[in-house]
């Protein structure tokens, strides 16, 4: 095999997702502390912001700084590189996520037993289907009074529009909780609350009829095992792990994060099912990570808070060939071509300057100012990876200078700040009405907070009645221009130039849906799904 392709197969690259609370950073320390990464529970820091304050916001970026930068966590296990990508805790920064979901090849997702499918779940989910993202589901939180597990998996395919397949099942819930069994290699794994340790009791049962699971559980949970266990296998059919990789169907598992239950079965699991890097999509063809020619794409920046270091750190995914250090790169949106002196790739808690990356790699790459998200870099050729896609912000506000004196320096700190993806722009009237969107209040804290003590500008917001922001694409242009000469106040344009209605309210978007046959309004910026 050759190097590449042995590179190749060792990666695994991946999120974990959820709605805020269900457990994602215990999950993800959890992972860590199996994994080998970190040796004490205790050692990830939450992301989340509990009082909902920017400068809760601002203190937690200070603390993740860019040196420390928990964005990638890097750790081997059972000789596969494991890369886990952070996504943030709180909604306001879920575009954040949704880029980060663009870099990876599978998800976990974490659901809380007691609550189930919750609204930022739906979300999540919808984007990864949009890709065909394989999904594995943990339910967290099984020593707590939960629903029905059967409830939960039914609720999971009506809400999500995903087939599963439980690969482990729970035997009681909550106080009565006993464990789970392995539905795979028909192992029991017996619930020792421990939030230290990290051993399980692993009891190995020759089938269901075996008399020690009479005596491990008691015969009344063992009779409802063998129940359940029957109804499953008649119900839900053999794991199909092809209809897995497709994004079709999500093998579910359950235990107790915190409790560090069930978290190497799904650890081992994943290593297993997990999909290597596969081909990407460009705009021009399908780039194969084989190829002998490097390309990858900038799914995140992050700023460096201080101000008297400007620079920034862009996250670049590896799709195809090898990254090497002080290799010259194109980078195609500007047509020019730049090296990297010192790449770095992130450890857990370290950052490593790297020589050599491969597909499915996360690289920290320093920037001062020529990346946008988005951006790809090849050796060449000129492509640009498809899927970075903008959703219609639900907030819209228009930035308003605080300080005459101080424009320019506004000018840049807007421009850099929504480039970073903290928010979108909408322009208007050649640039002179600039429009902020974003998905919650506190984006516009960070952003002023961030353009005074970065750029040294003020800036004040006008609320606007703005509902949604839909793309406009058409075929025929007499329509459109008749169409703005109608709305002109609210037609704008996004950053690369494309138009954008910001309808008042859903009744007036379809009333000109309808006065306007020939015109198509899409609620994402990548106009291929979720058009109306
Ligand atoms: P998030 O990143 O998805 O937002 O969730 P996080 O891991 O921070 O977990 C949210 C809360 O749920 C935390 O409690 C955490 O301790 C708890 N939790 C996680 N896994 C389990 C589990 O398996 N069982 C139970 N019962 N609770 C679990 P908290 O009180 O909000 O925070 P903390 O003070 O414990 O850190």
């Amino acid at each position: 095999m050759s190097q590449i392709s042995e590179e190749i197969g060792k990666r695994r690259t991946f999120a974990i997702i959820s709605h805020p609370d269900a457990g994602k950073t215990t999950l993800t320390e959890k992972l860590l502390l199996f994994g080998g990464a970190i040796q004490t529970a205790g050692a990830v820091k939450s992301n989340k912001i509990k009082n909902s304050a920017a400068s809760d916001f601002m203190e937690i970026e200070k603390q993740r700084g860019i040196s420390v930068a928990t964005s990638v966590m890097a750790f081997n296990y059972l000789d596969v590189q494991v890369n886990l990508l952070d996504t943030p805790g709180h909604k306001d920064f879920a575009e954040d996520t949704y880029r980060t979901l663009t870099a990876v090849d599978s998800v976990i997702l974490v659901i809380d037993c007691v609550k189930g499918v919750e609204e930022q779940t739906e979300k999540l989910m919808e984007v990864c289907r949009m890709r065909d993202t394989p999904v594995i589901v943990f339910i967290n939180k099984l020593d707590r009074e939960g629903q029905n597990p059967f409830d939960l998996l039914d609720e999971l395919e009506s809400k999500l529009s995903i087939k599963v397949r439980p690969l482990s099942w729970p035997i009681s819930i909550g106080q009565t909780f006993k464990g789970v069994y392995n539905l795979f290699d028909q192992s029991l794994n017996l619930f020792n609350p421990n939030k230290t340790k990290i051993e399980e009791d692993i009891v190995t049962i020759g089938n269901l009829n075996d008399p020690q699971l009479d005596s491990t559980v008691g015969k009344k949970d063992a009779d409802q095992l063998r129940q359940d266990v029957e109804l499953i296998e008649g119900v839900y059919g053999d794991f199909d792990e092809q209809k897995f990789r497709d994004g079709q169907l999500a093998p579910v598992f359950f235990g107790s994060a915190i409790n560090n239950f069930g978290v190497r079965e799904l650890l081992d699991t994943f290593i297993r099912l997990a999909p290597a890097p596969r081909p990407r999509e460009a705009d021009k063809r399908m780039v194969n990570p084989e190829e002998a020619k490097f390309s990858g794409f900038v799914f995140k920046i992050h700023a460096n808070i201080d101000p008297r270091h400007r620079d920034r750190i862009a996250f670049l995914r590896v799709c195809s060939g090898k990254f090497e250090r002080n290799k010259f790169f194109h980078h195609v949106r500007l047509n020019k071509d730049f090296r990297f002196s010192s790449p770095a790739t992130f450890m857990a808690q370290e950052k490593n300057i790297i020589e050599e990356a491969w597909p499915g790699d996360v690289i920290g790459l320093y920037d001062t100012g020529n990346f946008k998200i988005g951006d790809t870099l090849t050796e060449g050729e000129i492509l640009t990876f498809k899927g970075i896609p903008s959703f219609s912000p639900e907030i819209f506000k228009e930035v308003v200078n605080g300080d005459p004196l101080k424009s320019k320096q506004l000018e840049k700190g807007v421009q850099q700040l929504t480039e970073e993806g903290v928010a979108q722009l909408f322009i208007q009237n050649m640039g002179n009405k600039k429009i902020i969107g974003t998905v919650g209040e506190l984006q516009f804290e960070v952003i002023q907070y961030r353009l005074k003590h970065e750029y040294g500008a003020s800036c004040n917001f006008h609320h606007m009645n703005v509902f949604k922001a839909c793309w406009i694409t058409y075929e025929d242009k007499t329509e459109f221009e008749n169409f703005v000469k109608y709305r002109s106040h609210q037609v704008a344009y996004d950053k690369e130039g494309n138009p954008v209605f910001l309808a008042e309210s859903s009744w007036m978007l379809n009333t000109l849906i309808a006065d306007f046959p020939k015109l198509k309004f899409h609620f994402n910026s990548e106009f291929k799904t979720a058009s109306v």
